[in-house]
């Protein structure tokens, strides 16, 4: 057993996200790639006297170290999926990514934190984790991969893809928490047709370009400064495509050269200084820690 463990908490971006049903279960069906960025939270667990939760960092404080916090939430569902007598686990974790921003901040907070107790506690490798990470949210399956991949259904069906260059991205949250219930609530359409691309490996830039967030539309139309906030993307130079992550707020701009997408982050960041803007890039894994791979 080891004593503590670190997991890195990459941030979800749905380069495509499209709505195709409303279901029985009050959720909606997805098509979504997926990617993940070098810009994350950070998740560590030790063991100790006692389970606490301990945040710093930029957005310690929207994130709170309350029970409401995903990874106290993730601490409590694994320690009783797993059934067992397990130590108390102390959890620091560093909060860089804004909160309900749409790139899965506490679901990759939630995610990490899951890969480090499962760790810390000695688990078997066979051990569930997908059941207790869907039971936490629906992204939250994905985020225990941080791989680029596409998933359907609520976003438990996940098939990795190969292939996505480590392209630079632009992030960029306009200061807007938007709520994801709202969102779905606000589309005007919920049967719009699948990502047509059946490939193994990631689809070309060209084909990300042609797809679509259908939760973009309702988002702009709750919260104009989304619309803005692309807008400003969509303007800067070297930008191959811009759109909005998951139910937003927070919007990316992919570029060819990390340079462009350097200068852009410095002119968004001139033209907007409250706003949260991050140069960052794809990655193929999750880097940084010493979590288990699935
Ligand atoms: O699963 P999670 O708690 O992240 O979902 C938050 C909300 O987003 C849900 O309550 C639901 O309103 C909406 N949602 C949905 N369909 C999905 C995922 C989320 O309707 N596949």
């Amino acid at each position: 057993m080891a004593d503590a463990v670190r997991c890195f908490a990459p941030a979800k971006i749905n380069l495509a996200l499209h709505v195709t049903g409303h279901r029985a279960d009050g959720y909606h069906d997805l098509d979504t790639l997926v990617a993940f960025t070098a810009a994350g939270d950070d998740v560590e667990a030790q063991l100790a006297g006692e389970t606490s939760l301990q945040v710093d960092g930029p957005y310690a404080e929207a994130a709170g170290s309350g029970p409401d916090n995903l990874v106290l939430k993730a601490e409590a569902a694994l320690r009783e999926a797993a059934g067992g007598r397990l130590p108390p686990a102390a959890i620091r974790l560093h909060k860089r990514l804004p909160v309900g921003g749409g790139i899965g901040g506490g679901s990759a907070d939630a995610a990490a934190t899951l890969l480090a107790l499962h760790r810390l506690w000695d688990l078997p490798p066979s051990f569930d984790l997908d059941a207790v990470a869907l039971q936490l949210g629906a992204d939250v399956p994905m985020c225990l991969r941080s791989s680029p991949l596409r998933a359907q259904g609520r976003g438990e069906r996940i098939a990795l893809l190969a292939g996505l260059p480590p392209f630079p991205v632009l992030l960029v949250n306009p200061g807007i928490v938007a709520p994801t219930p709202a969102v779905f609530r606000a589309l005007r359409k919920r049967d719009n047709p699948p990502i047509g691309w059946n490939g193994d490996a990631f689809p070309p830039v060209e084909t990300l370009f042609a797809l679509r967030n259908d939760l973009q539309e309702p988002a702009v139309s709750l919260f104009p400064g989304i619309g803005e906030a692309l807008a400003l993307l969509g303007e800067t130079k070297g930008c191959l495509f811009s759109r909005m992550s998951g139910s937003g707020s927070t919007c990316f701009a992919i570029y060819r050269e990390p340079a462009e997408a350097q200068a852009a982050a410095r002119a968004i960041a001139a033209a907007q200084p409250g706003w949260w803007c991050e140069a960052t890039h794809f990655i193929a894994a999750r880097e940084g820690s010493a979590a288990l791979q699935l």
